[in-house]
């Protein structure tokens, strides 16, 4: 490998390109330039431009690039992941959050329109990304998240100090019980990965923790019950829950909650590529111990 501060910026990225595609990364021009500029911090408009003239490639540049050729993910090299109008702090021991679950807090935000105070809890809070969002774009909201990995648990508090989110270190399946009957929206983006689906891209396989990805049982469906279970305990009457899970888990999911008897309007919602991402519901009746 060349690259090195003797080369211009512009062939270096070439050079980083072909590397990167060569390690079969999915989108390697773009990470060469994001790795580019988490070195330079000009932003990538101005990365682009300065690729037009003579700027030489920022040291350490060939460094980045092998760790990325290796498949570590782009986040966990620069420490950085973007979700909505955040920059949450990423690393080891933390799933990344990923651009379908922007659309799932959406749902969210629009349901709590017009609500004075609402009462919000995240499942399984990972980065934080869920609650941060919700607490950063719904003025007046008080936000819990509830995390059960303790690695998880230190980059969420990192995260979600500044966003004043109540963030607690427990289990979705009984966390909380002196707030049960308590919240307008609970949310989740539970494990729901089937034990023998191991993904197929080592950023996700070797380095999303395991227990950010496997929801548990064959089907991957325990954790995502749980969730369901703990937001009937956890909600007023009439509150609203939602859930991400794969798009061929939509029917599973809207037929475990169906027969439960305790939720009305269970409705699918689409992410942006088309596909069955979520699943909407009001608690129906009083809740449930
Ligand atoms: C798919 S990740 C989602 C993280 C984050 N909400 C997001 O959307 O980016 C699932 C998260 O649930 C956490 N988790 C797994 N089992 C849990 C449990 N029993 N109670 C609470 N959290 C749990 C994992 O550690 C992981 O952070």
């Amino acid at each position: 490998m060349t690259l090195g501060s003797e080369q211009s910026l512009a062939a270096a990225v070439s050079e980083a390109t072909a590397i990167l595609l060569d390690a079969g990364v999915p989108s390697p021009r773009i990470d060469a330039e994001l790795l580019a500029d988490h070195l330079l911090g000009v932003g990538l408009g101005r990365l682009r431009a300065m690729m037009l003239g003579d700027t030489p490639a920022p040291d350490g540049y060939a460094e980045l690039v092998a760790e990325r050729a290796q498949r570590i993910p782009l986040q966990h090299i620069t420490g950085v992941a973007h979700f909505r109008y955040l920059e949450l702090a990423v690393g080891p021991g933390v799933f990344i959050p990923r651009p379908e679950t922007e659309s799932v807090v959406q749902l969210v935000i629009d349901h709590v329109q017009g609500m004075v105070h609402p009462r919000i809890v995240d499942l399984g809070t990972g980065s934080g990304a869920i609650a941060g969002s919700i607490a950063h774009e719904v003025p007046g909201a008080e936000v819990h998240a509830v995390e059960y990995s303790p690695f998880a648990h230190a980059w969420a508090a990192t995260n979600l100090a500044p966003l004043g989110v109540k963030l607690i270190l427990g289990d979705l399946r009984d966390a909380l019980p002196e707030l049960n009957g308590t919240f307008d929206v609970v949310i989740s983006n539970p494990p729901y990965i089937p034990a023998e689906a191991i993904p197929n891209e080592p950023e996700v396989a070797l380095h999303d923790p395991p227990e950010a990805l496997y929801g548990g049982g064959a089907d991957g469906m325990e954790l995502p019950t749980a969730a369901a279970a703990s937001a009937a305990r956890l909600l007023v009457p009439g509150g609203y829950f939602v859930m991400e899970h794969a798009e061929v888990q939509a029917g599973w999911i809207a037929g475990m909650m169906q027969r439960t008897g305790v939720w009305s309007e269970i409705t699918t919602h689409l992410d942006l590529n088309g596909k069955e991402r979520a699943t909407s519901a009001v608690l129906a009746g009083p809740h449930h111990e």
